[in-house]
This record gives structure tokens, C-alpha cells and sequence, in this order.
């Protein structure tokens, strides 16, 4: 089982990683009318629906043992082997889990066989621009991200029919994932921040980037370059929201 990294950093997840209540509207949006729901790489279980039925996968002990009382009863799993029959949930939901898979064509196929009327996907679509945290300061996050993220075309050959919806960020977004501090740069100079993202706990070092984004950040340099970032309350990141629609009649 695939769960070393998060057995690792996963320890502070929770503090800085608060599910965002727009992005939980969104997603609890596309579930529809799914009474029941497999969240699969579910880490300490943000965006869990409470009023459908819902049961959680996730391989990785540091992270189940962060879930809080009253979440979902969790199964220690792979997205790889989920231990579900065929068509057993009626929707199965991945946030932002998809590029820790060390199998994502077999993951996705499992979503699709444990499902039975739709599977709801959060990622990060790698076609996206990178955005000034990656573009100016850190270009070794892309070479790192850019070929562990499924493309739109790799998902849509798993699913065939799917809707692919652009989740803006918003400059206040709760969940410190790599994009949420796009209008609120000194976060990044938080160990802590940064050590709840997992590509930043992948990289070998963090200078120069680090020292050139404080530098920019005090003579206000990082200001002047990004006047037009300061008015926006949200942007679009490349982060997606993919429903896929299950056909066929497995289950009821
Ligand atoms: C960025 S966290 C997202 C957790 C949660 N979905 C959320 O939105 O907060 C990625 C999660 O994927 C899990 N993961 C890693 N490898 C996995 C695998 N093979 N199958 C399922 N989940 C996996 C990690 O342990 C971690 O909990």
C-alpha cells in the first residue's frame, strides 16, 4: 500500500488543511441526489458529505487517526484494490488524491466500477498555467506535479461521458492546498504551510525560492508585479471538478 508519504507528512494535516465551505457546496452540488457515497483517498475527512451515507478509504494510519468523531467509518485501502463489489455506492468521490495513486488508470477504473451512477473528481488539470508560486519561485513544483496529474483526456479515457468544471479559488480559501494562498503570499514562508503540501515536502531544497520570495515580498516587488492579483476574490488555478456519469445499469 502506497501510504508512506502521508504516514510521513501527514502528522499537522488538519491544522492547515480545513475544508473550504464554498468548495464543499461544489462538490456536494454534483453528488446530486447520491445517497450513498465512497470517498476514496479521504484522508481526515474534509468534504464529506454528513447527510448521505458515506464510507472512506484511505491508506495512510497518520491520516485516519486524524479523523474526527462523527466522520465516516473509514476502510484502510488503495484506490488500486478497493475492497467493494461492483456498483455497491450510488456516486464515488476523489479530492485531490488522484496524483498519489502509484496506478491512476486502475484507480480511476475502480472508482468506476464501485459506482453506480457517478463518480466526482477534484484535481488539478496539469494543461493549466503555472501560477506565479511555480512560475517564479519554485519551477521544480511543476517538474514534480506536471507528470504526476492525470490530464482531462487520461480521465475522460477511463469514463468516456464526463462534465469538467473549473473550481475558482478563493483568496480566502480555508484549505491550505498548493494554490490557496495565490492572493496571500507570505503564507508560503510558513514551514508549517508549506509542510501540509505535499509537493513542497518533496522538493531537495527550498532556496533559492525561498529567499527570493521573501526578498520580493519585503522591497515590494511580489506587489508591484501582482496589483492586479490584490482586487480579485477568486481565481482559476487549473483546479477542476470532473463528473463522470456511469452508464449501463449495474445495481440498482
Ligand atoms: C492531499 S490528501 C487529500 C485528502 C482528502 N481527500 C482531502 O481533500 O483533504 C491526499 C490523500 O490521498 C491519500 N492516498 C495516497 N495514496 C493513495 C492510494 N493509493 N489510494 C487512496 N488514497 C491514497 C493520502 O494518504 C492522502 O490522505
Amino acid at each position: 500500500m502506497t501510504s508512506e508519504l502521508y504516514d510521513r507528512i501527514g502528522g499537522g494535516y488538519r491544522t492547515h488543511r480545513r475544508p473550504d465551505p464554498r468548495i464543499a457546496d461544489a462538490i456536494n452540488r454534483v453528488l446530486g441526489d447520491a445517497d450513498t457515497v465512497v470517498n476514496v483517498g479521504a484522508g481526515a475527512g474534509s468534504y464529506e458529505p454528513m447527510d448521505r451515507r458515506v464510507v472512506a478509504v484511505e491508506p495512510a494510519l497518520s491520516m485516519i487517526r486524524q479523523r474526527g468523531a462523527g466522520t465516516a467509518p473509514v476502510v484502510q485501502a488503495s484506490a488500486t484494490h478497493l475492497p467493494f463489489r461492483d456498483a455497491a455506492f450510488a456516486a464515488a468521490l476523489a479530492i485531490l488524491t488522484l496524483h498519489h495513486w502509484p496506478d491512476r488508470e486502475r484507480g480511476l477504473a475502480e472508482l468506476a466500477r464501485v459506482a453506480r451512477h457517478r463518480v466526482v473528481i477534484l484535481t488539478w488539470d496539469p494543461a493549466s498555467r503555472d501560477f506565479w508560486l511555480v512560475a517564479d519561485y519554485f519551477p521544480a513544483i511543476a517538474t514534480i506535479d506536471r507528470p504526476i496529474f492525470p490530464t482531462m483526456e487520461d480521465i475522460r479515457s477511463v469514463f468516456g461521458h464526463m462534465e469538467i468544471r473549473a473550481l475558482p479559488i478563493p483568496h480566502d480559501c480555508s484549505d491550505g492546498f498548493l494554490g490557496a494562498y495565490w492572493r496571500r503570499p507570505h503564507a508560503y514562508l510558513d514551514p508549517g504551510v508549506r509542510g501540509a503540501i505535499s509537493t513542497f515536502t518533496k522538493l531537495t531544497t527550498l532556496e533559492p525560492g525561498l529567499t527570493q520570495l521573501r526578498r520580493d515580498l519585503e522591497d515590494g516587488s511580489w506587489e508591484r508585479r501582482h496589483l492586479h492579483l490584490l482586487a480579485k476574490s477568486e481565481l482559476d488555478l487549473g483546479y477542476r471538478l470532473v463528473i463522470a456519469t456511469i452508464t449501463g445499469s449495474r445495481g440498482s
